[in-house]
């Protein structure tokens, strides 16, 4: 790793919203490790990326975030290839209402297993330098729709963690700081895939054609700007109307 260079790691970075943050990242001159259970998405993005920014810019590992020992072994190998994590993205995420246990695994228990891992390594008294942590949450952790309950309280559920230790005093003293992004209906594969992931499609499809879909880069731009505010707690809501 250059002297110097910021390191950051996404979990579903293969593609979607993840993917376009790696690119940013890498385009404001970070190393960058994406994880993602896709694990041809995941070697495509990485042999793009390296092409695009050059050679060791980027490392993709295979990680299904649900298993606890694949993110262990995950972040291990983000550690050694980058150096050290100063931001770590939770991004992978999934809405599947016909099944709510993988549901709240992939997008509440994952992530504050991967919380617990990464505050371990950021620890200033264990040897870390602090660090930076963005949960993706979402608009529906903010607003209750009624055609996504499961996904609604996984990301409210999101957004209550992260504020909770974000004012552990231990957390501040250690120089880590925890935020969530919280974006509405955004162009990616998830909105595309929607039909088949609960039962009342048609009043979630109204919503979407309602508020209309965000650009990527309106998320994106929204997450560089938590990695710089470094504010410990903050929510970012990012929606048609903007950011505030
Ligand atoms: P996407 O479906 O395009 O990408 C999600 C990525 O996560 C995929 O590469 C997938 O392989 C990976 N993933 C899923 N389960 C995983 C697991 N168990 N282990 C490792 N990787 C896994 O979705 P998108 O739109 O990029 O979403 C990213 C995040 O943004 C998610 O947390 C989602 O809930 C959130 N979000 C998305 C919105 C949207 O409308 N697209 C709106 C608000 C929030």
């Amino acid at each position: 790793m250059e002297a110097g260079s910021r390191c950051a790691v996404i979990t579903g970075g293969a593609q979607g919203i993840g993917r376009a943050l790696a690119e940013e990242l890498l385009r404001n001159q970070y190393k960058v490790c994406i994880l993602d259970m896709n694990k041809d998405a995941g070697e495509n993005a990485q042999t793009e990326l390296n092409k695009a920014f050059g050679d060791g810019s980027i490392f993709f590992y295979a990680c299904d975030v649900t298993k606890n020992s694949d993110l262990e072994s995950a972040v291990k190998l983000c550690i050694e290839s980058l150096g050290r994590i100063d931001v770590f993205v939770n991004n992978a995420g999934i809405v599947n209402e016909y099944n709510p246990s993988l549901t709240v695994s992939v997008n509440l228990t994952a992530v504050i297993q991967a919380c617990g891992i990464v505050i371990e390594h950021m620890r200033k008294d264990k040897g870390g330098s602090g660090g930076t942590i963005i949960n993706v949450s979402s608009i529906a952790g903010l607003v209750s729709l009624p055609f996504i309950p499961i996904y609604c309280a996984t990301k409210s559920g999101l957004l209550s963690y992260t504020k909770a230790v974000a004012k552990q005093a231990e957390i501040a003293a250690q120089g880590i700081t925890l935020s969530c992004i919280c974006p509405g209906f955004t162009d990616t594969a998830f909105v595309q895939n929607l039909e088949d992931k609960m039962p009342d499609f048609s009043t979630a499809h109204k919503a979407i054609e309602h508020t209309g879909l965000l650009k990527v880069q309106a998320v994106t731009d929204g997450i560089l700007k938590l990695i710089k505010d470094q504010k410990n707690g903050s929510i970012l809501k990012v929606s048609a109307n903007g950011t505030d």
